[in-house]
């Protein structure tokens, strides 16, 4: 298999560490080890740790700490793994053959896309439609969702829109997955990072054809640890322990333990209240900011994650404007083309304010001359 390059991941771990303002992340800013340490992680503890390898799937402790998020399950149902694109990235490799077909939601986070098709699968795509409050586009889900499709893979919430599925909308989608022997592989790794709503359900027990996929990185607030993991069926989860032997073997020793204190009940909460207040005081700076440009940027705001996407109205391409804001204004931004969106771009506003602040009228002076 050679796999294809992932634009957007590569266009970050390009320049992300390079210009002034990153605000072309997605998760909230990050926790530090002291605040960790409040939570009551042990660090002076860990000073005496062997480093040697970790428990391959992910300690019994930490895996048992996850299966009270996902009712009904065990420590059976659930893989640890380095972050959840590796999540992803293992089912795939466990589930897709050459000659499948995947069915996918756009727009989404695009790990999914190349995967697949450097897997040899065809995909075939529904939309989340703008002009409809990004609700899947039902006539092309049913279209692209037939028996011969072996994934159907959607991030709820939704990257890049913020979306969150309605019960109504996941029990629909659930169903057709059961109708056609389809896998749903479900990414939450945004579940916890909701603004107003209450907390997104998981898909984790609706049908035995799912397959979750989560992670420390956005809602968590913790993605320098590397940290995600997979819920699924008992079999499932047994097979994708074997391509894990392959990518990675097992997870990092401390990141497991630091997992242990972030997954607790209790902390999960903690974090997760630290995600909304941040969200919740930020998102109207975006607001504000969209507003001040007469009508010539519109802003789609989340229900959760910490990010939105603006319309603005020009022809200049995305992948031109996200570059000219980089070149001239040492500011790194999501060009929608690379979300499969056009005349649009993903901001990032879950960071440091100051820093969100001088990315704004940094790309302001870049806008100003282009609208
Ligand atoms: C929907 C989605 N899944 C997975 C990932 C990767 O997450 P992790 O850092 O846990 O590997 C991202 C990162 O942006 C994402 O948006």
């Amino acid at each position: 298999m050679k796999i294809e390059l992932f634009e957007m991941e590569r266009m970050q771990s390009t320049w992300e560490n390079v210009v002034d303002i990153d605000l072309s992340e997605s998760g909230v800013r990050a926790v530090s080890l002291r605040e960790l340490v409040e939570l009551g992680f042990d660090l002076t503890g860990v000073l005496d740790t062997p480093l040697s390898y970790s428990q391959g799937n992910g300690t019994v402790e930490l895996r048992q700490l996850l299966s009270r998020h996902y009712t009904g399950s065990s420590i059976d149902h659930i893989e640890v793994t380095n972050g959840t694109s590796e999540a992803n990235f293992i089912v795939s490799l466990n589930l897709i053959r050459e000659g499948d077909e995947v069915a996918m939601e756009l727009p989404n986070y695009m790990q999914m896309w190349g995967l697949t098709r450097s897997l040899g699968a065809t995909i075939r795509t529904f939309r989340l439609r703008s002009d409809n409050a990004w609700v899947p586009d039902w006539k092309e889900f049913d279209e692209a969702l037939n028996e011969k499709t072996r994934v159907l893979y959607l991030s709820n919430p939704n990257n890049p829109t913020g979306r969150v599925l309605s019960r109504k909308d996941m029990e629909r989608i659930v169903q057709r997955c059961d109708e056609m022997g389809t896998w749903l592989l479900a990414d939450e790794v945004y579940q916890g990072a909701e603004l107003n709503c209450g907390r997104t359900p998981s898909f984790w027990g609706m049908s035995d054809r799912v397959i979750v996929t989560n992670g420390l990185s956005k809602a968590y607030g913790i993605p320098g640890v590397r940290i995600g993991w997979i819920v699924g069926p008992r079999a499932v989860v047994q097979e994708c322990w074997t391509q894990h032997d392959y990518t990675t073997i097992c997870p990092n020793k401390i990141s497991d333990v630091i997992a242990r204190t972030a997954v607790h009940p209790d902390n999960r909460e903690k974090l997760f209240a630290r995600t909304r207040a941040i969200l919740r005081e930020q998102l109207p700076i975006i607001s504000e900011w969209v507003s001040s440009f007469d009508g010539l940027l519109e802003v789609s705001e989340p229900e959760a994650g910490a990010f939105c996407l603006i319309q603005y109205k020009s022809d200049l391409s995305s992948a031109e404007l996200a570059e000219r804001i980089r070149v001239n204004q040492s500011t790194l931004i999501v060009p929608g083309s690379q979300l499969r969106l056009e005349n649009c771009f993903r901001l990032w506003f879950g960071g440091p304010r100051e820093k969100l602040l001088e990315g704004l009228r940094r790309i302001r002076t870049e806008l100003n001359q282009i609208l």
